[in-house]
């Protein structure tokens, strides 16, 4: 299939910018502001177009692996070797979207230092120049919160660039940082310019994506999403191997079916902007946090809808919610505006979420979960023959 990838960057970009800012508390944008920079610097040091975008897709990107080094973190691995898995699978995310030898350890090496006190020891001179350039921007940011940063307070920040070169940062860096950092590019870091700035950093880039790079991609997309919280852990990685599954069942070839497995991972997209404290939540929910919920499959929709190359499967994965009698959500769409992989999905989706552990359920069995989907279907809401071909296709 061919699609958009710059689209996919900047739409996975902003999920993993959503998340981390709930789960560091640090400020949304930091991955925008940091692509940013790294294209600034990138171009001033007069790297090709092809090193340029690889530059900037894994600026927008480094810390693709953030849930899963705060999930280590909490099984309580020590600091250090924690860091090099967020360092390690965080290349390996870059490399699922992008193989070949340019991203070769644009991310793995983004905490190293020019002194060699980086997880990995590595020194000036064998650090890959794009790992040096987002290690830059990255920890600038992170200190200084470059997007409410003063004019009046740049020249100690710029001193303390002069200050590490050849030591926090390697000298190529600090130079190119020096170059670029001023008060024009404080203005397109704050959080009114970030979001237009960063559309217009990567070209267009159409590729033909084969199905391997698509299941790598889309479960790239599931770590970041089900890692948020420990209730949806497996939630969208059951639903994609179930979908995969189905696609089986259904005999569709191995595009289709990979197809369904990415609008699978990235149904539950929007989920990154609910806040965990409520997908969490014991015991009922208020309307307002219902409503909050709710709202998670129009951000799907939102975050995917212009991607080119990625229609059908932006409406199967944003169609989850919608009902056959019009009273499902966003859009409140019926039977006929629903296709059958939108239908299929929707059962799907209720089926994982019926069946898997929630703080209001305990795991139900298959029986159980079908018995609730034939009353579904009985009453017009979802599809009774999907219905009755997941009863056949996932029990024992
Ligand atoms: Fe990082
Ligand atoms: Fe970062
Ligand atoms: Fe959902
Ligand atoms: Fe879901």
């Amino acid at each position: 299939m061919q699609i958009h990838m710059e689209k996919l960057i900047l739409a996975v970009g902003e999920a993993l910018d959503i998340v981390e800012g709930e789960l560091l508390g640090a400020s949304t944008n930091h991955g925008k502001r940091v692509g940013i920079l790294c294209a600034a610097m990138g171009r001033s040091l007069g790297v090709s177009e092809e090193e340029l975008r690889v530059l900037t897709a894994g600026a927008l990107l480094h810390d693709s692996a953030l849930t899963e080094y705060i999930m280590a973190e909490r099984q309580g691995k020590q600091h250090d070797p924690a860091m090099k898995l967020h360092c390690e699978y965080g290349q390996r995310n870059l490399e699922a979207l992008l193989p070949g030898p340019s991203s070769s350890g644009v991310i793995a090496y983004h905490h190293e230092r020019a002194d060699g006190n980086g997880p990995f020891r590595m020194k000036e001179g064998e650090i890959p120049a794009s790992a040096e350039l987002i290690a830059i921007a990255d920890s600038l940011d992170v200190a200084n919160h470059l997007q409410t940063l003063k004019f009046y307070d740049l020249p100690e920040i710029r001193s303390g660039i002069s200050q590490q070169s050849g030591k926090q940062f390697s000298r190529r860096a600090a130079q190119a940082m020096l170059s670029v950092l001023d008060d024009d590019m404080l203005l397109l870091l704050r959080d009114e310019s970030v979001k237009d700035v960063v559309e217009r950093l990567l070209p267009p880039w159409p590729v033909d994506m084969d199905s391997e790079v698509v299941k790598d991609f889309a479960e790239m997309v599931i770590r970041i999403i089900d890692y948020k919280s420990a209730f949806t852990r497996r939630h969208s990685s059951g639903i994609a191997d179930k979908a995969f599954h189905m696609g089986g069942y259904y005999g569709r070839d191995t595009d289709e079916k990979v197809e369904l497995y990415l609008a699978a991972a990235l149904h539950d997209l929007g989920k990154v902007a609910v806040p965990s404290a409520i997908l969490e939540k014991q015991g009922s929910l208020t309307d307002e946090e219902f409503t909050t919920i709710k709202e998670h499959v129009y951000l799907t929709w939102k975050m995917l809808k212009d991607i080119k190359g990625l229609e059908d499967i932006c409406a199967w994965a944003s169609n989850h919610h919608e009902k056959l009698d019009g009273s499902g959500y966003p859009f409140g769409k019926k039977g006929a505006e629903l296709d059958f992989n939108s239908r299929l999905l929707a059962c799907i989706d209720i089926y994982q979420a019926l069946s898997e552990e929630r703080p209001y359920h305990p795991v139900r069995s298959h029986r159980a979960t079908m018995e609730i989907m034939y009353e579904m279907a009985a009453k017009g809401l979802i599809d009774p023959e999907i219905t009755a071909d997941m009863d056949k296709a996932l029990g024992d």
